[in-house]
């Protein structure tokens, strides 16, 4: 018993050291990826809601690309997970995100995956708009 509690000890200044090593992540300000596309994610709100604008550098569309409005929500952790949606301003689809916010050599890096969801004109055309 007394082995159980001091190895529970031991485990848990170990995670809280760990815990102090690492600087929270802050998703809120501009980010810019390795294609040139860039984002301004505006303040979180009190329950971690957040707005921002996507500025796409790349897009398989034939209209002039706009800025684009994005909705998202994060975790509390130091290093977040988060989701979002881009409304596309300038083609009729729809972006999803999901990432996380890691602190790596004192540097904020998002890693995320999207899904593109492109206008399908009937539901025969479904099968590739995704
Ligand atoms: C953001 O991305 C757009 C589209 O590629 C580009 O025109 C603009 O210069 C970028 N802005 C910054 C601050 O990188
Ligand atoms: C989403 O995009 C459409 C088309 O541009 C626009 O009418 C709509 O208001 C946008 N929604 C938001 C929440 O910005």
């Amino acid at each position: 018993m007394v082995q159980a509690t001091l190895f529970l000890l031991v485990l848990s200044l170990a995670l809280g050291a760990h815990g102090l090593a690492v600087r929270k992540c802050d998703l809120v300000g501009s980010w810019k990826n390795d294609l040139g596309s860039n984002m301004t994610i505006e303040a979180m709100d009190e329950i971690c809601n957040f707005r921002g604008i996507y500025y796409t550098a790349v897009a398989n569309s034939p209209n002039p690309i706009r800025k684009s409005p994005l909705l998202g929500s994060q975790q509390h952790h130091k290093q977040p997970t988060f989701g979002f949606t881009v409304n596309w301003s300038f083609s009729e689809s729809t972006t999803v995100f999901t990432g996380q916010c890691f602190v790596e050599n004192g540097k904020e890096v998002l890693k995320t995956m999207w899904l593109l969801r492109s206008y399908a004109k009937d539901i025969q055309n479904d099968w590739n708009a995704t």
